[in-house]
């Protein structure tokens, strides 16, 4: 089964957990800029003129689509990297994925997902 992990991270842990995916083997993984709020709701923010609310704060959003038996490794790898034990370090979701298709070559499945030294392409490691 092919997996998808969505984690919502703060931006300043985006470095340190690229080298922590890098460090265990992943490859392919895309990521953009998200706004958004988890259970706080947003921040209240004190300026000159009194306080205000900002409800939508920058997030990174990463995904990795990866092999069913590196989902928790993965996981263990982005947590250890983007905990700071303050509320707000962001959330993961993991998804089932139908199909991947790399467009060049045609490919299919989990053949599109090997990568030259990529965790996919590794036996488990325990
Ligand atoms: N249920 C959700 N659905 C979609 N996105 C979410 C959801 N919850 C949180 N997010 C996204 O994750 C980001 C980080 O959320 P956050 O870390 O504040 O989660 P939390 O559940 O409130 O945990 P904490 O108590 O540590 O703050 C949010 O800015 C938002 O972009
Ligand atoms: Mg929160």
């Amino acid at each position: 089964m092919t997996k998808k992990i969505e984690a919502i991270i703060r931006e300043e842990k985006l470095n340190d957990i690229k080298d922590a995916l890098h460090a265990i083997g992943i490859v392919g993984m895309n990521i953009s800029e998200v706004r958004g709020h988890g259970r706080q709701g947003g921040i209240t923010l004190v300026g000159r003129t009194g306080t205000y609310q900002v409800d939508m704060l920058p997030r990174i959003q990463l995904n990795i689509v990866l092999s069913d038996k590196n989902v928790e490794r993965t996981i263990e790898a982005i947590c250890g990297a983007a905990k700071t034990g303050n509320i707000g370090d962001g959330i993961i979701f993991v998804y089932p994925v139908d199909e991947v298709v790399r467009i060049r070559t045609g490919e299919r499945g989990h053949e599109a997902l090997m990568y030259e030294g990529d965790i996919d392409t590794l036996p488990v490691q325990e």
